[in-house]
């Protein structure tokens, strides 16, 4: 390459809602990928992750949490960054949306589009969907639910500013339909036109007054900017757009890539090129919408307690396992399957027997026949022209892969080299050679090859599995340089005195029935902790209390069961207009002209009971004074029907 080209690639900005899993890790893994393969050829890259924190749900979780918003994604963000760090996510810059510039350079933008007239104030009617923060209309859900999550969506009304994404409707179907290369696969691109664009777009409803933690709307305090201009902008916001300093937004804007789940692919192909239309900017160049990684057949989610945690798995296995896993299995755009056995089974089979068995085998051998040098004299024979044929292969076919980012397709490639080799060890047999001194020369030939051969599979699996090329890189004493992309289809670098260093194993062969029945401890959910306070009963969550229908109600009548000695008939007005029945247990302490008149607190949603012979619908609240006394609670003075919480 003359110059050094840029090359600007994105991951979505996670929301710090919650820890996150393996399919996470599955978008930033494979951004890491490729922002290491671009540099290895020589780009001059940029790569950008980041937290996206705003937002009325960060809002709650944060009361729940009993903490400020700013502490709790605080705290979150820290454990993401150390993710990110623990599995060699190599990103350039770490972008929070509560970072200080970004606030401002959102608030630049959004006054833009308003003074441009492509943001104007309106009324707001819609459904909304609190966890996705989106505004549905009517037409959009899908049996009355968001059409995105499945969950029940509410009708909400707010003053409102809107974008004018109708005004974009023609230029975004030109985009997608005349640019293909826009966006991919292809099946997305379908999706887009047909179910978003052509039944035509509607203005966007681009500021909230129903919640405070946002970017205000500096013009007019009562309005944060929707969280989704405020997250789609930090792709240009992160280089210093709207700030002082824009030089590297200069330098690498547009976005070569941005990468995204399916389910986002909507904003970044409608609302963010529109948005862009509509400040003069230049559009990404691509956007690729990747597919889900379920578990075991299910979208993962905490509700189904079937989230997959990465860190939980790097640190058994190693960080590179994983990494190999999920690039490994997964077609890029399609679904993938992630479960413990076919991990171990990868691990086992590509991991420990192809890779590492090739390393340690060669390594052994260098180690036991030269004393860990490569020798000088070196005699060709049968089948190295293969195996040298398939070598200097390997990186052009890497490279047609991953023009398309065909991660699986781009390692098999490479583990078509690591079988090859090994199949070299069976046919030259170096250990029947080294018993003839006379083939010495020859033996030490065959040590070269599979030395030459694992420096081009060092240097082709760096971006993919950047430890385990660290590794055997370290193993060869020799100039680093040759471990490059530049020589990764040159053969015969390797000089002669070359030390070979022996490890450990790379990749240890796993138990598959001992390792599932520890993963499956390890990645059950924690009981949680039970805090008991002596002599009060178990704990109960909020829901739990949530669930108790508690009503004032007046006594209306009361009189003694016959067949029981303990029971009294009471007669309720709940303020429901339905006169209530129930029967309470209070007669040794009160008689029915003590009661009548009186409002007491019932339990209005208890199923009802026979209590002998008297269908009993709620019961009345009443304290245990001692062993003897029983007292009701009285609220004299309270409405009817008035809710208890
Ligand atoms: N905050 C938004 C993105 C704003 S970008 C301007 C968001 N965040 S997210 O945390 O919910 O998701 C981040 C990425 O993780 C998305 O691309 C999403 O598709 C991806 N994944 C979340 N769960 C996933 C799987 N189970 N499998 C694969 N990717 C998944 O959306």
């Amino acid at each position: 390459m003359m110059s050094k080209e840029k090359f600007y690639i994105t991951t979505p900005i996670y929301y710090p809602s919650d820890k996150l899993h393996i399919g996470h890790a599955y978008c930033s893994v494979m951004a890491d990928t490729v922002a290491r393969y671009k540099r290895m050829q020589g780009y001059d890259v940029m790569f950008l992750t980041g937290t996206d924190e705003h937002g009325q749900k960060i809002e709650e979780i944060a009361k729940k949490n009993g903490v400020t918003p700013k502490e709790y994604v605080d705290k979150v963000v820290a454990g993401i960054k150390d993710l990110w760090t623990l599995m060699n996510v190599s990103y350039d810059r770490f972008i929070r949306t509560t970072d200080d510039y970004h606030v401002k350079a959102v608030q630049k933008i959004f006054r833009a589009l308003y003074e441009k007239g492509d943001i104007y104030k309106g009324e707001y009617k819609g459904m909304y969907c609190t966890p996705c923060e989106s505004f549905w209309t009517e037409t959009q859900l899908v049996d009355g639910k968001c059409p995105d999550c499945g969950r029940e969506v509410k009708a909400a009304s707010e003053e409102a500013y809107f974008f004018r994404l109708s005004k974009y409707q023609d230029k975004i179907l030109n985009l997608l339909e005349e640019h293909p290369e826009f966006l991919e696969p292809a099946s997305r691109r379908n999706e887009m036109i047909n179910n978003f664009i052509r039944p035509g777009l509607e203005d966007l409803c681009v500021s909230r007054t129903s919640f405070k933690w946002g970017v205000p709307v500096d013009f007019d305090d009562n309005h944060v900017v929707y969280v989704w201009v405020d997250a789609l902008s930090n792709y240009i916001t992160a280089l210093g757009y709207g700030s002082d300093d824009t030089s590297l937004y200069e330098k690498y804007w547009p976005a070569d890539i941005h990468l995204v789940g399916k389910e986002i692919v909507r904003f970044h192909t409608i609302i963010w090129p529109a948005m862009l239309m509509a400040l003069d900017l230049p559009l990404p160049k691509k956007v690729l919408g990747h597919g889900w990684l379920n578990f075991n057949g299910d979208k993962m989610s905490k509700s189904k307690g079937n989230v997959v945690d990465p860190s939980i798995l790097c640190s058994r296995y190693g960080v590179d396992a994983i990494r190999y896993f999920l690039l490994r299995d997964i077609p890029f755009g399609s679904d993938g399957n992630f479960t413990n056995e076919a991990l171990i089974n990868r691990i086992n089979s590509d991991l420990a027997n192809d890779l590492g068995n090739l390393v340690s085998r060669t390594e052994a051998m260098v180690g036991k026949y030269f004393g860990g040098i490569l020798p000088e004299d070196r005699e060709a024979g049968d089948f190295d022209e293969d195996l040298i044929a398939t070598a200097v292969a390997v990186r052009e076919n890497v490279e047609k892969q991953m023009e398309t980012l065909q991660f699986p397709n781009a390692l098999s490639e490479i583990w078509k080299l690591i079988s090859r080799t090994n199949k070299y060890i069976d046919e030259t047999m170096p250990w029947a050679l080294a018993k003839d001194e006379s083939k010495k020369a020859r033996l030490g030939a065959v040590m070269h090859n599979l030395c030459e051969s694992i420096r081009i599979i060092a240097s082709l699996i760096a971006p993919f599995l950047p430890a385990t090329a660290q590794t055997i890189q370290e193993r060869f004493v020799c100039d680093k340089s040759l471990f490059s992309y530049d020589n990764a289809a040159s053969w015969g670098l390797l000089p002669a005195g070359t030390k070979i260093k022996k490890g450990g194993i790379i990749f240890p062969r796993l138990d598959l029935a001992k390792e599932l029945e520890e993963l499956e401890k390890l990645t059950k959910e924690p009981e949680p902790e039970k805090k008991e306070i002596p002599g009060i009963a178990e704990m109960i969550s909020i829901d739990d209390f949530g669930k108790v229908d508690l009503r004032v109600a007046e006594i209306k009548d009361c009189f003694p069961v016959k067949k029981s000695k303990k029971l009294l008939q009471i007669t309720l007005d709940d303020g429901t207009g339905t006169p209530r029945t129930v029967a309470s247990g209070i007669a040794p302490w009160y008689k029915p002209d003590d009661l009548i008149g009186h409002k007491v607190i019932v339990v209005a949603n208890l199923k009802p009971a026979k209590l002998c012979g008297v269908e009993s619908c709620g019961m009345i609240l009443a304290a245990d004074c001692d062993e003897n006394d029983v007292k009701v609670v009285f609220v004299d003075g309270m409405p009817n029907g008035a809710k208890i919480r």
